[in-house]
């Protein structure tokens, strides 16, 4: 019998499936009863898949060749693949920013009505109220130069690129999701806290690994796994989220909640 979270009548795009939250992710679809499932990746992943097309996503041409090579109609688009700032700036923007909003885009045509799209941000990008008009000026750039050029004249803001690509992921999250709506595709994302992939050793290096203890010991010492997040994901993909739209949804066990109510105990950090 059909219900709300059922995925057996949908066509799955996803990106980043070979591991972490994307490879979790397959799992869950196919508990789901995701006929089918189209990942993009530059490794091939070993979980339930129908067919694979290897995509670089921090490459634009790499990019356009996948979406030639899928056929309409999708139903929805995981954007979940990510790289830390263990990588140059401009490599992170590419792949957690430009990919992201080029596969977006050249989907979009190809998504059936009722369709969804489910970013994987971060709580690390949470800080773009600060500088809202920053960030729209950012993600309004077609051209890769042009923002890699507007990224070094603003290199305080930028910074290693991390954070940074993920408030320009949640911004675009709300800013898209009412140019998706004309189409009835939603478009919303994940903000996950700390996860325990095979990414977590880079942001321990990047962000420290006193900060990212930290950041775990404030939601009651328990980091998240892959699955955790791939849920949250799976709902935002699923009829079960069908009135939900422009939502950056915090996956973080209230680490969020605690920041905005002055309930953090930055002493650890000290
Ligand atoms: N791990 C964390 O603590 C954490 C926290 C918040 C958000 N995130 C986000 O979660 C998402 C998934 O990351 P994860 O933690 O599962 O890490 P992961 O490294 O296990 O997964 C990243 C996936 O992206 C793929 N990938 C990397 N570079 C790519 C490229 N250029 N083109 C296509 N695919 C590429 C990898 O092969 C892998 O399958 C990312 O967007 C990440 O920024 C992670």
């Amino acid at each position: 019998m059909s219900h709300c979270f059922d995925y057996s009548n949908k066509r799955v795009v996803i990106t980043g499936a070979f591991s972490g939250v994307g490879a979790a992710l397959l799992d869950v679809l196919a508990e789901l009863g995701a006929p089918e499932v189209i990942a993009l990746d530059i490794k091939r992943p070993e979980g339930p898949i129908s067919s694979f097309i290897e995509t670089n996503m921090g490459k634009a041409s790499s990019v356009d060749a996948a979406i030639d090579g899928i056929e309409g109609p999708i139903d929805v688009l995981f954007n979940n693949a990510g790289i830390a700032a263990t990588h140059p700036v401009e490599d992170v923007m590419a792949v957690n920013w430009l990919g992201l909003r080029q596969l977006s885009e050249g989907l979009l045509p190809k998504m059936r009505e009722g369709g969804a799209i489910a970013n994987t941000a971060s709580i690390a990008g949470g800080q773009w109220p600060g500088h809202l008009q920053e960030v729209l000026d950012c993600i309004a750039i077609e051209d890769s130069e042009e923002l890699f050029g507007w990224c070094r004249d603003h290199a305080e803001l930028v910074g290693d690129g991390y954070a940074f690509s993920k408030e320009c992921v949640q911004v675009y999250t709300m800013k898209s999701a009412k140019d998706s709506l004309a189409r009835n595709v939603r478009t919303n994302s994940v903000c996950p806290a700390p996860i325990d992939t095979p990414l977590l050793p880079d942001f321990n290096k990047t962000m420290t690994e006193k900060t990212m203890n930290w950041t775990i010991d404030q939601i009651g010492g328990t980091i998240a796994t892959p699955r955790d997040i791939a849920m949250s994901l799976a709902f935002l993909g699923s009829d079960a989220s069908g009135y939900v739209n422009g939502v950056n949804l915090n996956v973080d066990l209230g680490f969020n909640a605690f920041m905005t109510t002055g309930q953090l105990d930055f002493s650890g950090l000290a």
